[in-house]
């Protein structure tokens, strides 16, 4: 009896075992060696049986929003590359042996020159440039702002001098990319620093970085094709819709709190509030428009008193930029612009046309200004604003350029 009950007990233990090594071979037989670990199917796997959303995905601003840059930067016009900070000091965006560089000069002598390694941003309003020093990453002094076609010394950098060491952490890429291997490492007896590991960075937004590790959802459809309803993948419809907002969240809004686990481990499903150090008091700034839109949206009428959430409005999968008639069509999901307080005044056909420059008009953040050379005031970054409201100094503009036309 008693060796029964031992055997059945080895027996269970073998059993158990076998099948969690299974799992992990299954795992590992994948083709896939993503560096976030095993869970993590190989990223180009999505598109055999998701090609569409694959192929209209990779044209997004997220998945653009870093890459390496291994060449001569691409895209930039090459007109106006010189940055003056006064009479005699300025950096100059060279290219160098099929490289670009930003070279700074005194009295027109160089004193130093790095290349451009890194490019944050899709360059959909502005891109910021960082370099390698072995395995710390640095930002570059000059940012380029689309909006106004010019560079502009980097948001934050001192007006009067060049500077070429500024760290650029973690925290930049858990929002701008897909990964980044840290390290620590000591620099001195007491101190320590962390590093980013260069060949471990998943540069761009992936599939996985919304949607959460998905090997075994990978392994299981390719062994049973037939099968039509998803296994091993949190449904995003089944979500609360706390869950479903802290998925953007998780990057969307701001970053004026101290987090306390990566949120590069951030799946569908979690409580983002886990991943930040807890809050005793209420001292919270108004929320910005830069990568605040959570926080905009929160304090709306329409989130307060409706069920809506990001995907209200946006499909992540597909660009939906500058189509104001579009989004106003997502308004009209819930309201009726018969019923407007303008709509007799200004007819229906131009109310419908744009909802979204009146109730959400572009903004000045309080966070991010550029300065540009010879100016001494700062051009502000601008954004939507996510406050959904009712602006006064906004419609009278409106209305007057529609009336004037
Ligand atoms: C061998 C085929 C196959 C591969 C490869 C595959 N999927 Fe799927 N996936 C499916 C099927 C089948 C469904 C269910 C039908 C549908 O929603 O398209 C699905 C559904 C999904 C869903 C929706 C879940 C839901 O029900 O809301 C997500 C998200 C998803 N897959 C993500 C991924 C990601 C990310 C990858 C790549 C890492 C991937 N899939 C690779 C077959 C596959
Ligand atoms: C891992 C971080 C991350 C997550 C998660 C994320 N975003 Fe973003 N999002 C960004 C960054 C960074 C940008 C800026 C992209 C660029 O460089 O232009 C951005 C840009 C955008 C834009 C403007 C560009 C466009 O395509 O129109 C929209 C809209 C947006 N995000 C919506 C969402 C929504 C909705 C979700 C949740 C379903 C979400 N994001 C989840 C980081 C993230
Ligand atoms: C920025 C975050 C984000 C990224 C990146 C992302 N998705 Fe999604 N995905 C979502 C959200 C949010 C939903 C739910 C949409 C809804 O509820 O309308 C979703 C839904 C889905 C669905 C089920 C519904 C549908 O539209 O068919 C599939 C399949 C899917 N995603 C696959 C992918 C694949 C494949 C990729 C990469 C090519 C990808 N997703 C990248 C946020 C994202
Ligand atoms: C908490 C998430 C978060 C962090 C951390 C973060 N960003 Fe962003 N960043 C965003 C979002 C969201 C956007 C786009 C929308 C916006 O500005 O609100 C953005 C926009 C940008 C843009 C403009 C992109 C474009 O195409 O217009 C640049 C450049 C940029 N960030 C660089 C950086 C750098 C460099 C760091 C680190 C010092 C950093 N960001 C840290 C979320 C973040
Ligand atoms: C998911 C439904 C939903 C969507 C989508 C939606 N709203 Fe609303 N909105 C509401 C609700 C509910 C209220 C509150 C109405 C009330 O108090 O009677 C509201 C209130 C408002 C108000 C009054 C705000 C105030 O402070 O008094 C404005 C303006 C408004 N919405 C504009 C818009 C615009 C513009 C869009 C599109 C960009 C939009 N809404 C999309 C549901 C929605
Ligand atoms: C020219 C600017 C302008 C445009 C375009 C515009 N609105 Fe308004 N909207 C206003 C102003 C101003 C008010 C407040 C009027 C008042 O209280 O007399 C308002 C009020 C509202 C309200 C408050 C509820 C109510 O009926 O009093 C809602 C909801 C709303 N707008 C939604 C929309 C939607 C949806 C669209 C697009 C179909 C739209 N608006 C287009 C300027 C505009
Ligand atoms: C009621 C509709 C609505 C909802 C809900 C909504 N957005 Fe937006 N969002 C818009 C509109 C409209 C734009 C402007 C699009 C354009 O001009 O091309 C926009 C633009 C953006 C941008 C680009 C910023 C810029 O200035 O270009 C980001 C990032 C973004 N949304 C993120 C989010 C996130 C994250 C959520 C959820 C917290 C969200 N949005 C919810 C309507 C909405």
């Amino acid at each position: 009896m008693f060796l029964s009950k031992r055997l059945l007990f080895i027996c269970l233990t073998i059993g158990v075992f076998v099948l969690t090594l299974s799992k992990c071979s299954d795992l590992k037989n994948q083709e896939s060696r993503d560096i976030r670990g095993p869970e993590y199917a190989d990223q180009t796997s999505c598109i055999r049986c998701h090609k569409d959303i694959n192929t209209s995905f990779s044209e997004t601003s997220h998945f653009h929003t870093s890459s390496p840059v291994t060449a001569e930067l691409e895209g930039i016009p090459k007109t106006e590359n010189t940055f003056a900070f006064n009479d005699s000091l300025k950096v100059v965006v060279e290219k160098r042996n099929n490289r670009t560089f930003q070279v700074a000069y005194y009295n027109n002598k160089e004193v130093e020159a790095h290349q451009f390694d890194i490019a944050f941003g899709s360059g959909e309003k502005a891109r910021t440039f960082a370099y390698w020093e072995q395995n710390s990453l640095f930002q570059l002094p000059l940012t380029y702002y689309k909006t106004i076609n010019k560079w502009t010394n980097s948001p934050g950098f001192p007006d009067n001098q060049i500077s070429f060491k500024r760290a650029i952490i973690s925290r930049c890429f858990e929002c701008h990319s897909s990964f980044a291997k840290t390290q620590i490492v000591k620099t001195g007896s007491l101190s320590v620093s962390e590093e980013i590991v260069k060949g471990a960075v998943l540069y761009g937004i992936d599939c996985q970085r919304c949607h959460g590790p998905s090997a075994q959802h990978v392994i299981y459809h390719e062994q049973n094709p037939q099968e039509k309803s998803s296994k091993y993948m949190t449904r995003i419809s089944q979500l609360s819709r706390q869950q479903k907002l802290d998925m953007c969240a998780v990057c969307h809004s701001g970053n004026d709190r101290l987090t306390q686990i990566s949120t590069f481990t951030f799946s569908p499903g979690d409580t983002l509030s886990d991943y930040y150090f807890p809050q005793y008091t209420r001292s919270r700034k108004e929320p910005d428009v830069h990568g605040n839109q959570y926080g905009m949206l929160t304090a709306s009428a329409c989130f307060i008193k409706s069920d809506m959430d990001c995907s209200s409005c946006h499909n992540t999968h597909v660009t939906e930029k500058n189509n104001p008639a579009l989004f106003s069509q997502r308004c009209m999901s819930c309201h009726n612009a018969d019923s407007h307080p303008l709509a007799g005044e200004l007819g229906k056909v131009a109310l419908v046309k744009n909802c979204i420059d009146c109730h959400m008009p572009v903004k000045p953040s309080r966070l991010i200004t550029f300065k540009v050379a010879g100016k001494t005031q700062k051009t502000p970054y601008e954004l939507r604003s996510h406050q959904i409201a009712i602006y006064p100094e906004e419609t009278k503009k409106i209305l007057s350029y529609l009336k004037s036309r």
